[in-house]
């Protein structure tokens, strides 16, 4: 296409960019058809794209992707306006409107924080400590230490910060301890999840998403699970997550209530500032660099004579940058795509190539141990992604080795001393 002068068109003459000015910053907004697309063409921070002051973004409302998106690379803002032309600020939540970030002191939770708030988002976030890490709370949210099952302190953060939504990634994850010990799972996950909703409800929240999992499929499905395979949980925690989800299906049938449950397989990987601290650590990729990092002699290899090519267990391994993404897209996505979606990549790797990608890419040596298998670990998890990708435009971004790079690389800098000032 030429212009009227005969000459391809500037950018400025082009009708997918918009070019802007908002709080004195330059703004290039450009509509991509999906957020993968988008997400491809995201300039990174101190890139030449971003150093010139003009920046693109990112999925359209129009497209069905939800209400626009305010992100922030440095000093910049990227700005989607959707029926495009409409003022920037007509489409934006009040300032006063917040995400209630549950679990936020927790890992996944602390990074979709992280991702809220570089977007512009308002973020609450309320955790007991009992698991998670003050400082894995990005400092810019406002932070409540406490209980999901203290009701009056879940009135009085609903009353004071008026919710928009409530992510909810507080919980109890650990399968053997929650085999151990079930009833402390369905008080934490369950009774602390409903009085949890239950408060959400009456604060007139607008939408809930919730933190699920794979684990709820159990061990009798046939690969790739999709979102209608039975959910069949061989274990209390993956039980307790299937509670909370049929509690937020019947409220959304009965009541018109919006919710989305996104079942994740293994996260993994880190951001520059965030990545995983669980005590004790029972993740594979964790478990792995602790060994490259000499913090322990070996890795121990759950079974080798599972019925997979090299014998070992197959997981769908998916980085937490790209749960955050699909976080943002539940939180945008029209109230009619309401419901369940696997969180995913679709591709399944063993231990094995796990052990391997870590040695690959830390340079590292350590030795391996053949143990028993765990009771209850299925041969293979892998998901059928193919309904998040659909209606939400998303797709996984990083693979297997992206993941042991930032997991080992955040790794590094915590072992790093800390210089004098
Ligand atoms: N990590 C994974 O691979 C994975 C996979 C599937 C699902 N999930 C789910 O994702 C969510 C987050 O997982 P994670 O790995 O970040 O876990 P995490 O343990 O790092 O974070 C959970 C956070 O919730 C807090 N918490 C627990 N119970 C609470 C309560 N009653 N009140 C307030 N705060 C409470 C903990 O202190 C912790 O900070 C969990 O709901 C988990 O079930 C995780």
């Amino acid at each position: 296409m030429l212009n009227r002068f005969g000459k391809p068109p500037a950018w400025h003459e082009n009708p997918r960019i918009l070019k802007l000015v908002f709080d004195g910053v330059k703004i290039k907004v450009v509509h991509y058809p999906n957020s993968a697309e988008a997400s491809e063409h995201t300039p990174t921070p101190g890139s030449a794209t971003a150093r010139s002051g003009f920046h693109r973004m990112t999925a359209c409302a129009r497209l069905g992707i939800g209400p626009p998106f305010i992100h922030k690379f440095g000093a910049h803002t990227v700005a989607c306006t959707c029926s495009c032309l409409t003022p920037l600020g007509a489409k934006r939540y009040p300032e006063s409107m917040s995400i209630l970030v549950t679990g936020g002191a927790g890992y996944i939770g602390g990074i979709v924080a992280e991702r809220l708030i570089a977007r512009g988002e308002p973020v609450v976030v309320l955790d007991n400590l009992s698991r998670g890490h003050r400082d894995a709370v990005p400092p810019e949210a406002r932070f409540v230490q406490g209980d999901i099952s203290d009701r009056p302190l879940l009135r009085s953060v609903f009353q004071e910060h008026k919710i928009r939504a409530v992510m909810h990634f507080a919980a109890f994850a650990l399968v053997g301890e929650s085999m151990d010990s079930p009833e402390v799972y369905y008080r934490n996950n369950v009774i602390g999840s409903l009085t949890l909703i239950e408060e959400a409800v009456s604060a007139a929240v607008e939408r809930f998403i919730f933190s699920s999992t794979c684990a709820l499929y159990g061990d009798r499905n046939p690969m790739p699970l999709n979102e209608e395979s039975p959910p069949l949980p061989t274990n209390p925690y993956g039980d307790t997550k299937l509670a909370v989800e049929r509690a937020l299906g019947w409220l959304h049938q009965t009541r018109g209530r919006t919710y989305f449950a996104l079942r994740y397989f293994n996260a993994c990987g880190a951001t520059a500032d965030r990545g995983e601290r669980h005590e004790p650590e029972t993740h594979l990729i964790p478990l792995v660099l602790n060994a490259a990092a000499g913090e322990t002699e070996s890795i121990r290899i759950l079974g080798t004579d599972y019925p997979t090519p090299d014998g070992t267990c197959i997981r769908d391994y998916i980085h937490v940058e790209d749960l955050a993404d699909a976080h943002i897209l539940a939180l945008d996505a029209p109230a009619s795509a309401a419901g369940i979606y696997n969180a995913a990549t679709g591709r399944g790797h063993s231990v094995r190539e796990v052990i391997d990608a870590v040695r690959r890419i830390t340079g590292r040596q350590f030795g391996e141990v053949v143990a028993p298998r765990r009771p209850g670990d299925p041969p293979e998890l892998v998901a059928d992604p193919s309904k998040i990708r659909r209606v939400f435009g998303w797709r996984a971004r990083h693979d297997l080795d992206s993941v042991v790079r930032t997991a080992w690389a955040f790794k590094l800098r915590q072992a790093a001393p800390v210089a004098e000032a």
